[in-house]
């Protein structure tokens, strides 16, 4: 923690009483996209064949500025926000992320200031980002085997990097680090145990996450998502393990501790056990629209509220209607037949970071 952080009396005093939606979920969490470029071609995520050199990302100016977001972050963390993830695309492709970073940590009332990342340039800047007040981060990899990571960054990563990212990141005392991994079925699930075994007894949580049908473009087959509670079972052959209480009400990940005191594992099981009934979590787009569900159709243009000079009492009644209108649940209500109609409209994971 750096002199930038606030102190924790300071913060607890400042924290303000969470909104709540129409499901009485409170409002808790902010994810905020910094850009949807990315160095890594994850075919679960940006397909190579869509997302090709003539793709037209965002430009600059479509993207909010970091005064921008602060303003957002600003409000949010008024309508009880204590939690911040900045993610992508891939966040560590923005060069002035140090800036940034100092300008959200000193919000008052935030607690958790984390970062989401590929972890491919992670080694050279993790000490500027701890510097500038980064609490944590969470890297993605989903296996330590050359070829099968080789394919899922989509031939762009190099393993040794992101390793040598995690390494860093430990070292700047960006910790606990969360190693998030997606397990597909066929492509990665065999290596999911020698993951687990590197991994064991280093500190940091591995976290095993089912394959989504998030956007549109990833080709998702049920037939490709390895139930967590396989997992579980195939890991419980290798190593006892125990249930652990969850952090907060609303952890995404189901917590486990080797009985041999190893470490923790986590499970994410978005598609066979949703946590729609206790997601606090909004999202905001690089080009600032408000999201309100990872498989949401449409959010709220706040860009334009921005650029229009809104103030920050107009801003946070933009912001706490949407979240008192909130009552979307779509894993919970998830069925093949609305998984296709849903298909072709949901935005795509690289746009709100996860
Ligand atoms: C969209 S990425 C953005 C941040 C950064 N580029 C990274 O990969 O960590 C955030 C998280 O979403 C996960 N993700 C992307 N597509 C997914 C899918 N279809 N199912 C499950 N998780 C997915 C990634 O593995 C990653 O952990
Ligand atoms: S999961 Fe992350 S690293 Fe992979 S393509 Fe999506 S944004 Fe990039």
């Amino acid at each position: 923690m750096t002199s930038l952080t606030p102190k924790p009396a300071d913060r607890e005093a400042a924290k303000a009483t969470p909104i709540v939606d129409a499901l009485q979920r409170p409002l808790h969490d902010l994810r905020i996209s910094l850009l949807d470029q990315c160095n890594f071609r994850c075919p679960y995520c940006m397909p190579e064949a869509q997302y090709h050199a003539d793709y037209e990302f965002l430009r600059r100016q479509q993207r909010l500025t970091y005064e921008e977001i602060l303003r957002v972050a600003s409000v949010a963390v008024g309508l009880g926000v204590s939690k911040i993830r900045l993610t992508g695309g891939e966040p560590l492709l923005d060069k002035n992320l140090p800036a940034l970073i100092e300008g959200i940590v000193q919000l008052p009332g935030l607690d958790d200031l984390a970062l989401t990342t590929n972890g491919m340039l992670l080694a050279p800047v993790a000490a500027s980002l701890a510097a500038a007040g980064l609490h944590r981060v969470t890297v993605s990899l989903d296996s330590l085997d050359e070829t099968v990571f080789a394919r899922m960054s989509g031939g762009r990563g190099s393993l040794s990097r992101v390793l040598a990212g995690i390494d860093a990141a430990a070292e700047a005392g960006l910790t606990p680090i969360k190693i998030n991994v997606v397990v597909q079925r066929g492509v990665n699930d065999h290596t999911v145990i020698e993951l687990l075994e590197h991994f064991r007894g280093s500190g940091h949580i591995v976290r095993l996450i089912e394959f989504m049908d998030v956007g549109n473009r990833n080709g998702w087959k049920m037939e490709q998502v390895v139930p967590s509670r396989d997992l579980l079972e195939q890991v419980k052959r290798h190593w006892p393990l125990r249930r652990i209480d969850e952090n907060y009400p609303g952890e995404v990940a189901r917590r486990y501790e080797y009985i041999d005191g190893q470490g923790e594992i986590g499970f994410i099981s978005s598609v066979t056990a949703p946590f729609c009934g206790n997601c606090s979590r909004a999202r905001l787009s690089a080009d600032g629209v408000l999201y309100t569900c990872l498989f949401a159709t449409h959010g709220t243009d706040l860009r334009e509220s921005l650029r229009n000079n809104a103030d920050e009492e107009e801003l946070t009644d933009i912001l706490s209607r949407i979240w008192l209108q909130r009552a979307d649940r779509y894993s919970e209500l998830r069925s093949p037949a609305r998984a296709e109609a849903h298909m072709q409209r949901k935005v795509e994971m690289y746009r709100i970071g996860g």
